[in-house]
C-alpha cells in the first residue's frame, strides 16, 4: 500500500468550477486525495463560474463528476463527508466589481494557509481574472495561483500572459501545470536516468543514435473541435506535452530535485533546439489531417467533415529535430503526434548505436533500444540481443528486459492531477514550468509555423484509426535510414 503525507490545510478556488477541466479531472482529483486521507478536513474546495447555482447543485454537480471518473461506485456515506469541503460562488471573476467580499468570506483568513486559485478558464481571461484577484486583496500572503495550458497561442500572446500574471504574482507563486509532468511514467524518467548508474555513461551522442517521441491518439477531436482547429497537433501537444519530455530525456543532470535546478536544466535544452527554417522544414517535418476511416470496428469521420468546413489545421504532425549542445550533436530527435491514430500509445523509444563490428553477421544489425512506455501498459524495456535456443546455427533475436508497472506494483496510480494539485499545495515547483520554458518552446514552434507557410508546406492525410499517421512521416525516416519504432513489431 502506497502512504500518503497529508498536506497542510488549504483553500482552492476553481474559476471555471462547473467547466469541463473541473469535471473531468479536478474535482475527481480532490475527491481521490480526500479519500487516501492526504486532504486534512478543514480545507475548502470553492468552485466560481458565471452560471447561477446553488452550494448544494455544485455539490450534486460534483457528485456526477466524481462518479463519472471513478471506475467503482462511490461510497455514500463517505461522500457526504467530503461534500462539507465543497461551496460556490457564482460570479464573473474578470469583473473587478463582482462579489468579491462573498467569495472572500468563504476563505479562511490566515496568511499562512496557502489559497490555491486555479484558472480552469480560457487563457484570454488569466490576465484579467489576476487583476481582479490582486484589486480584491487575494493575491497576498500564501496565495497561489495555478495556470492551465495553453498559456498563449504563440510567443507574442504568452509573453503578455507571462508579464500580465506575473504583475500580480511572483513567479514563484505562479504554478503552471503541464499535466504529462504529473504521470507516473514521466516522473519516473528522471528517476531511471538519475538514480541508476547504468546509462549515464552511455547518454550521449557517442552510445545513442537517435531518440523517438510518440504520443499518439485514437480518438478525434470531437466536442473540442472548436478550440482545436485554432491550434492543431503542434500547438495542442507538441508545444508543451512533448517539448517536455525531451527535456527530461535530453536535459543534463540537475544539481538536486529542487524546482529551480530542474527547471534551469529545461530550459537549457529548449533553447538549444535547432530552429526549423523554410529551408529544411519539408524534409524535416510532415503535418497531415485524418481522413474518414475505421476505429475500434466503427467508421468515423474525417477531421473536415467532423468541423462541417475546410481547415488548414493538422492533427498530426511529426518532426526530425536537434539538440544543438555538446552532449547530443548529429543525435536526431524523432517527434510525432496525432488524433486518431491506429491505438492510444505515448512511448519514448531511445536507440542505441549498432555494435562497431558485426561479428554474428546481418542478423545481429538490430541495436540496443531502450523503450519507456508512458501510456498505456507504463513501463521500461531494455532490448538485448540473445541468442535463440536450439540447434541449427546461431540464430539472433532481440528479446526484452520487462518492467511492467502492472506486474510489480497493485496500487491504483493516481491522475496526473492528484499528484499536481497537492505539489501546489506544498509548494513543491519542481513539476510546473518557469516562465522562460513556456517562452523558449512558443520561440521555436512559432519559428516552425513561419516556416511551414514561407515553404508552403503541403497538408497530407491518414485514414483515420488504421494508420500510425501519414505514409510520409515514415519516409521522413526512411531518408534517414530509419524506422518508426512499432512495438507490435
Ligand atoms: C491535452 C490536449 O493537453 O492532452 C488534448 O489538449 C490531448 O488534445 C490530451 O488529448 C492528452 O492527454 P492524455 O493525458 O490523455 O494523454
Amino acid at each position: 500500500m502506497a502512504e500518503f503525507i497529508p498536506v497542510c490545510s488549504f483553500d482552492i478556488v476553481i474559476f471555471g468550477g462547473t467547466g469541463d477541466l473541473s469535471r473531468r479531472k479536478l474535482l475527481p482529483a480532490l475527491y481521490h486525495r480526500w479519500a487516501d486521507g492526504q486532504i486534512p478536513p478543514d480545507a475548502k474546495i470553492i468552485g466560481v463560474s458565471r452560471s447561477e447555482m446553488s452550494d448544494e447543485a455544485f455539490k450534486k454537480f460534483a457528485y456526477e463528476a466524481c462518479e463519472e471518473a471513478t471506475p467503482d461506485k462511490l461510497d455514500k456515506v463517505k461522500w457526504k463527508k467530503f461534500e462539507q469541503h465543497l461551496s460556490y460562488v457564482t460570479m464573473d471573476a474578470t469583473d473587478t466589481k463582482a462579489d468579491w467580499p462573498g467569495l472572500r468570506q468563504k476563505l479562511v483568513t490566515d496568511a499562512d494557509r496557502p489559497c490555491i486559485f486555479y484558472l480552469a478558464v480560457t487563457p484570454k481571461i488569466y490576465v484579467p481574472i489576476c487583476e481582479a484577484l490582486g484589486k480584491a486583496g487575494l493575491a497576498e500572503g500564501n496565495a497561489r495561483i495555478v495556470l492551465e495550458k495553453p498559456i498563449g497561442t504563440d510567443l507574442q500572446s504568452a509573453r503578455e500572459i507571462n508579464a500580465g500574471v506575473g504583475a500580480v504574482f511572483a513567479e514563484d507563486r505562479i504554478y503552471r501545470i503541464d499535466h504529462y509532468l504529473g504521470k507516473e511514467t514521466v516522473q519516473n524518467l528522471m528517476v531511471l536516468r538519475f538514480a541508476n548508474s547504468l546509462f549515464e555513461p552511455l547518454w550521449n551522442r557517442s552510445a545513442i543514435d537517435h531518440i523517438q517521441i510518440t504520443v499518439a491518439e485514437h480518438y478525434g477531436v470531437g466536442e473540442r473541435a472548436g478550440y482545436y482547429d485554432g491550434s492543431g497537433a503542434l500547438r495542442d501537444m507538441v508545444q508543451n506535452h512533448i517539448l517536455q519530455l525531451l527535456c527530461l530525456i535530453m536535459m543534463e543532470p540537475p544539481n538536486s530535485i529542487d524546482g529551480d535546478a530542474i527547471r534551469t536544466e529545461k530550459i537549457k535544452v529548449l533553447q538549444a533546439l535547432r530552429p526549423i527554417t523554410a529551408e529544411n522544414v519539408n524534409k524535416d517535418t510532415v503535418r497531415a489531417q485524418y481522413t474518414s476511416g475505421n476505429v475500434e470496428g466503427e467508421k468515423v469521420d474525417g477531421y473536415l467533415n467532423e468541423l462541417g468546413r475546410g481547415s488548414s489545421t493538422e492533427t498530426f504532425v511529426a518532426i526530425k529535430a536537434s539538440v544543438d549542445n555538446w552532449r547530443w550533436a548529429r543525435v536526431p530527435i524523432y517527434l510525432r503526434t496525432g488524433k486518431r491514430m491506429k491505438a492510444r500509445h505515448s512511448e519514448i523509444v531511445v536507440r542505441f548505436r549498432p555494435t562497431p563490428h558485426a561479428m554474428f553477421g546481418a542478423q545481429d544489425a538490430q541495436s540496443n533500444r531502450l523503450v519507456i512506455n508512458v501510456q498505456p501498459d507504463e513501463g521500461v524495456q531494455l532490448y538485448l540481443q540473445i541468442k535463440e535456443p536450439g540447434p541449427g546455427g546461431l540464430k539472433i533475436k532481440s528479446l526484452p528486459l520487462n518492467l511492467s508497472y502492472q506486474d510489480n506494483f497493485t496500487v491504483r496510480y493516481p491522475d496526473a492531477y492528484e499528484r499536481l494539485l497537492m505539489d501546489v499545495v506544498r509548494g513543491n515547483l519542481s513539476l510546473f514550468m518557469r516562465r522562460e520554458e513556456v517562452e523558449a518552446a512558443w520561440q521555436w514552434v512559432d519559428g516552425l509555423i513561419a516556416a511551414w507557410e514561407e515553404a508552403d508546406t503541403p497538408m497530407r492525410t491518414y485514414t483515420a484509426g488504421v494508420e500510425d499517421g501519414p505514409i510520409e512521416a515514415k519516409m521522413m525516416m526512411h531518408q534517414d535510414d530509419r524506422e518508426w519504432w512499432d512495438s507490435g513489431t
